[in-house]
């Protein structure tokens, strides 16, 4: 099969281009990326000969339509994808998610391809600390923030898109991955980078928020799955069902791992509208695709949690230049 990788670039979808490239090399890819500050194309070196690449927007229609009407399935990554930036600047969130996904949709639609729509739990908003439900494909939508809003926005528009044009579309809602080539901006790597600066962890508020942590190469393997048995017109959860680590646990974790003590960390501000707790219930996927993830519970996360440390001490180089920026951004909001 063809595959168009929107966002192929980005942590998620370079981790998707490599794993593909390995373990589905009957698949040829184009990815299409804008390189935003969140891109970066040396994360798609290790394969560059055997992909093709095209630096444009999601949001180019003319472009959109050419590179749909060449392939057999996108696969839909490109996104603004960090909570604290919608916070800052919303715009930037409601054009790509929302008006790229349109123009991807428009595409699609004229050219009768298949689109794989990759979102996220966020648009279940969050539940209460003590809470033991779990969110299924069933959850009402309830989004907290501007990125969780845009992504129930473009949701929304492949379901109609479905419904009214029946075009051949599956959506994946998937929790919080972690793993290489992640941005430094992001809660792992950034107290990963830290420690390896010599900076103390940040921790929101009080650190009890919890997320249901999912190995990148996971998530991307059940995204696999759902293009080859996926049903059209269906929504797949994806999550690790590990609903018992907050973030305290998280940093405590990595600090052990770097070899600090496990308080070696600071409060900082929190995030304004801060979702506190996700949990996924991913037994559709299980059961009716028979994916199975490999990092589970705690001690899964653990070895994922060394891998992802290893990476990070292995390529400075990849992360260094733009860490005091971050990080400078950062400590703007006390953060
Ligand atoms: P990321 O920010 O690391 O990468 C996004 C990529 O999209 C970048 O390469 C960027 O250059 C590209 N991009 C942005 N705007 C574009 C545009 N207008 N046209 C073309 N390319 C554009 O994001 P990520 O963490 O890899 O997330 C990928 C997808 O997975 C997103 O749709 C996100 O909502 C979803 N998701 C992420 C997580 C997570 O934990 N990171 C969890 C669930 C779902
Ligand atoms: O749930 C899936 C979502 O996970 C994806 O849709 C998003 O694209 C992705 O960015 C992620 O969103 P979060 O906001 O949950 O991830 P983030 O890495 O920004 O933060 C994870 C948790 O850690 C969150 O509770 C906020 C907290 N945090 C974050 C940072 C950056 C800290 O305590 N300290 C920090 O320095």
């Amino acid at each position: 099969m063809k595959l168009l990788v929107t966002g192929g670039a980005g942590f998620i979808g370079s981790n998707f281009v490599h794993y593909t490239v390995k373990n589905r090399p009957e698949h040829s890819i184009t990815v299409v990326d804008k390189l935003t500050y969140a891109g970066n194309k040396s994360n798609l070196e290790p394969v560059a000969d055997k992909i093709e690449f095209v630096q444009g927007d999601i949001c180019d229609a003319e472009l959109m339509d050419k590179l749909v009407s060449e392939t057999d399935i996108v696969v839909h990554f490109a996104a603004e994808s960090h909570n604290d930036n919608s916070l800052r600047e919303p715009w930037p969130f409601v054009e790509t998610n929302i008006v790229g996904t349109y123009t991807i949709l428009e595409a699609v639609r004229k050219h009768q391809k298949r689109l794989h729509h990759i979102s996220t739990d966020e648009v279940f908003g969050d539940l209460e600390i003590d809470d033991p439900n779990r969110f299924t494909e069933e959850t009402p939508y309830n989004p907290s923030s501007p990125y969780s809003s845009t992504k129930a926005g473009s949701d929304h528009l492949v379901s109609a898109w479905i419904r009214s044009f029946g075009i051949q579309a599956t959506i994946s809602n998937c929790s919080n991955n972690y793993g290489p080539y992640q941005h430094i901006e992001k809660f792992i790597p950034r107290q990963i980078t830290n420690i390896l600066s010599d900076i103390k962890p940040k921790l929101y508020g009080e650190g009890l928020n919890v997320r249901d942590w999912i190995h990148v190469d996971d998530h991307n393997e059940a995204v696999h799955l759902i293009l080859d048995k996926g049903v059209s017109g269906e929504t797949y959860i994806i999550g690790a069902d590990n609903d018992h680590t907050n973030n305290k646990m998280v940093i405590e974790m990595i600090c052990e791992l770097m070899g600090k003590p496990k308080d070696w960390y600071e409060h900082v501000t929190d995030r304004p509208g801060h979702d506190m707790r996700y949990a996924m219930d991913s037994s559709k996927l299980r059961r009716e695709l028979g994916w199975q993830p490999r990092y589970t519970d705690n001690n899964g996360m653990r070895e994922g949690l060394k891998q992802t440390i290893a990476w990070y001490e292995a390529n400075r180089d990849w992360w260094q230049t733009e860490k005091d920026a971050v990080e400078a951004a950062y400590a703007k909001q006390g953060q």
